[in-house]
């Protein structure tokens, strides 16, 4: 355990919508001290810090120039994610970054490399794959309650961000945009934890509008360009031999299929969506008998800020984080290889790989 009882001081980089979350995810940790943000809207920064009483740093130097600050926390939009969190780790912070790690696989390596020679510590989100509802469900794959795992089926369909986002562009530009690189991290995420690293891919795509119109806000009307296919339907194979179907839409009005079911060779189980949390694990027997609830052990944590309060516990014991650059890095190989299946027509190997996410120091 670190001698120095002072908590990890963070700074934040980004304060948009995602920020609310993890500024509840951090006071609840005692580990934990948000102290200083930043953003490229002033604005939106000084109406965060005055709200909850840190700093405001002019600009993403000054902030890293702050010596108090050991974690940067950062929020940006994905494009921005490679940059920030390189000249974090140049500058000696260890830092959480939400998901994806980058937008390319190129970026991600260089977001790895950096990572392996800082001697800091780097973390991805979606710290969702951590949850209370996906350990039980990885329990009771583990404990076999429903046979050896044989398929899978996720789905996350919608009708895209441009219905409530006042700057949707970013879910529409290539590269990074589109329906799988903003959801798979959740639901690949999830599968990667019940089942370990993916090895091959394939995925068929379209692009059905070639441009879509801004809702709400400022720029209420205006069209932007799709640049990136719109509904996936994707298949991935997992070293342990099971399969699935992975369908991200964001050309869908209306679905009533569930978000993740697993196919074992005794039973099925039924998922609630990683990304709400809502809902409990459900076992449907083999011989149509009744849906039994698998039984969840409370969490005296908000889910939010599970994965930065896992890297202050990673820093604090000389660790490594359980959303490790490793998983991160295999997530976005995964996106990379369905984006190249669909624009290639045919099956890709999966490089990378990396460890099922040890979930055994996780406080409950
Ligand atoms: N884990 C989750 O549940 C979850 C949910 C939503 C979004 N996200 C992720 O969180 C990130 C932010 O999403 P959001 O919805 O809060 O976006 P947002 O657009 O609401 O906020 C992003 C903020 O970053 C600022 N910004 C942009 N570029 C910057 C830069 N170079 N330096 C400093 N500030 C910069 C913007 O001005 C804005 O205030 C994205 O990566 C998204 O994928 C995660």
């Amino acid at each position: 355990m670190r001698a120095n009882p002072d908590p990890l001081r963070v700074g934040m980089v980004g304060c948009g919508r995602v920020s609310s979350k993890y500024i509840e995810g951090i006071h609840a940790s005692d580990r934990l001290s948000l102290v200083t943000c930043t953003d490229l809207n002033p604005a939106n920064a000084r109406v965060v810090a005055n709200a909850h009483g840190f700093e405001v740093a002019d600009s993403l130097d000054a902030l890293l120039q702050n010596d108090s600050v050991d974690i940067v926390l950062n929020l940006t939009p994905p494009h921005a994610h490679e940059a920030i969190t390189i000249s974090a780790l140049e500058a000696g912070r260890h830092v959480y970054s939400e998901k994806p790690l980058a937008t390319t696989r190129e970026a991600a390596r260089r977001v790895v490399r950096t990572a392996a020679s800082s001697a800091r510590l780097l973390a991805c989100a979606p710290d969702q794959i951590l949850t209370g509802t996906m350990r039980a469900a990885r329990e009771m794959i583990d404990a076999g309650h429903i046979g050896n795992p044989v398929a899978a089926t996720a789905f996350m369909m919608n009708h895209g961000h441009e219905q409530w986002h006042p700057d949707p562009g970013g879910y529409y530009a290539s590269p990074g945009g589109g329906p799988f690189y903003n959801r798979a991290g959740y639901y690949v995420g999830a599968l990667i934890n019940l089942f370990g690293p993916v090895v091959e891919v394939s995925a068929m795509g379209r692009t059905t509008w070639p441009h879509r119109e801004i809702k709400t806000g400022p720029r209420i009307g205006e069209l932007i360009p799709v640049e990136v296919p719109t509904h996936i339907s994707a298949n991935l194979a997992f070293e342990n031999g099971a399969i699935a179907t992975v369908v991200t839409s964001f050309d869908v009005w209306n679905t009533s299929l569930p978000r993740i079911e697993i196919y074992g060779s005794d039973a099925t189980a039924v998922l609630p969506d990683p990304v709400t949390n809502n809902g409990s694990v459900l076992i449907l027997p083999r011989d149509g008998g009744e849906a039994q609830n698998f039984p969840m052990r409370p969490s005296q944590y908000p889910v939010a800020g599970t994965g930065i309060r896992d890297l202050a516990s990673a820093v604090d014991n000389n660790g490594q984080p359980i959303l490790d650059a490793g998983l991160a890095y295999h997530i976005v190989d995964i996106m990379e290889s369905v984006h190249d299946s669909m624009t290639q027509g045919r099956t890709q190997q999966i490089e990378s790989s990396c460890r099922r996410p040890e979930l055994g120091r996780l406080a409950s």
